[in-house]
C-alpha cells in the first residue's frame, strides 16, 4: 500500500488481557461515531468480530449466524467475491451499524488456515481493499491472544486503541503489546504502520489509590515508546450498567440515557470524528 493512497479508517481495539474492554469500546465508539454527520447524512459504521468468542454479536443484540458463510470467516479466504455478510444492529434507533459476526471454530480454522496461505495475514486488507465496504469507519474487535487474527487486524487497519484495565499489571501489559506492534508492524512491511491513537483505561474506579497510581504511569509509557500522537485518553469509569447494557445488547447510551459514563467516550469520540470527517 503506498502511502499516497487514499484508505478507509480501519480501527483495530487490540489489547494483550482479556476482559480489558475491546468490546466495549467497540460497540460504544460505534454508536458514539453513527451519531454524527458526514455532510447532511449520519456516519456509517461497519463493526468487525475477529474473535473467535464472538461477544461482538450479544453486545450488539445478535443472534449468533447460523452458518459459517454468514461470518467473518470467508472473507479471510480465496473465495471472497465482496459478499460481506454484514448485518443491521441497533437499526430501530435510526442508527447505520452493521456487524461482521464471528462463529467459534469456522474462525479457530480460519485462523489456522492463514499460515498455508501465501498472503495469509494479508487476506483482510486485501479483501477490504479489493471489496470497498460502503462504511466510512470499520472497527475490528480483536481477540486478546497476540496471534494470527490480530496480525491480519494490524495488516487491515489504520488506526489503533489499546484499552486496559487498571490492574498492577496493566502498564507491562500495554508496553508488552506496543513492542509486539512495533516488531509486527516491521515484520509485515507495513508502510505507514497504522497509527497508534492511544490507550483507554477502563473500569476506573477514583476511591482506589492503585487506579490512580497505573493512570499517572500511563503518559510515561507513551512517552518512553515514542508514539507521536498517542493520548492516555480519560479513562472510562467503572459502572454495573455496562454488563447489563451488553446483556441487552445495546451501548450505555442507549440502554441508560443520561448515565454518566456516557460522557467518558467524547473524547474518543471527538478524536475519531475528526479522523473519519465526521461531525
Ligand atoms: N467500564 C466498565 N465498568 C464495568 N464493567 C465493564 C466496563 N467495561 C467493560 N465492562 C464489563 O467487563 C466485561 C469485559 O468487557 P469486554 O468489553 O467484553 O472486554 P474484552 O472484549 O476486552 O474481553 C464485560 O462484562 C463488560 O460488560
Ligand atoms: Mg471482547
Amino acid at each position: 500500500m503506498s502511502k499516497t493512497e487514499q484508505r478507509k479508517v480501519v480501527l483495530a481495539i487490540l489489547s494483550n488481557a482479556g476482559g480489558s474492554g475491546k468490546t466495549t469500546l467497540a460497540t460504544h465508539l460505534a454508536y458514539e461515531l453513527a451519531r454524527r454527520k458526514i455532510g447532511c447524512r449520519n456516519c456509517s459504521v461497519g463493526l468487525i468480530d475477529l474473535d473467535p468468542q464472538g461477544s461482538l454479536s450479544l453486545f450488539c443484540g445478535l443472534e449468533k449466524p447460523l452458518t459459517l458463510e454468514k461470518s467473518i470467516s470467508p472473507v479471510l479466504s480465496d473465495n471472497f467475491s465482496g459478499n460481506w455478510p454484514f448485518v443491521p444492529c441497533w437499526s430501530d434507533y435510526k442508527l447505520k451499524v452493521e456487524v461482521c459476526q464471528s462463529l467459534q471454530q469456522p474462525l479457530l480454522k480460519t485462523a489456522d488456515d492463514l499460515v498455508n496461505h501465501p498472503r495469509g495475514l494479508y487476506l483482510l486488507a486485501d479483501s477490504l481493499k479489493d471489496y470497498p465496504v460502503e462504511h466510512d469507519l470499520v472497527i475490528i474487535d480483536c481477540p486478546a491472544t497476540l496471534g494470527r487474527l490480530n496480525l491480519a487486524a494490524l495488516a487491515a487497519s489504520t488506526h489503533i486503541l489499546i484499552p486496559i484495565q487498571l490492574e498492577p499489571k496493566s502498564a507491562s501489559g500495554a508496553a508488552e503489546l506496543l513492542q509486539f506492534y512495533f516488531i509486527e508492524c516491521r515484520r509485515l512491511r507495513l508502510d505507514p504502520y497504522p497509527q497508534v491513537m492511544g490507550i483507554v483505561p477502563n473500569q476506573y474506579r477514583t476511591d482506589q489509590a492503585i487506579h490512580n497510581e497505573i493512570l499517572a504511569q500511563m503518559p510515561t509509557i507513551i512517552q518512553q515508546l515514542q508514539l507521536k500522537d498517542a493520548h492516555c485518553y480519560p479513562a472510562i469509569r467503572f459502572s454495573y450498567e455496562f454488563s447489563n447494557a451488553s446483556g441487552a445488547g445495546l451501548p450505555l447510551h442507549l440502554y441508560r440515557k443520561k448515565h454518566p459514563a456516557c460522557k467518558d467516550f467524547v473524547k474518543l469520540a471527538d478524536d475519531l470524528s475528526a479522523i473519519v470527517g465526521a461531525k
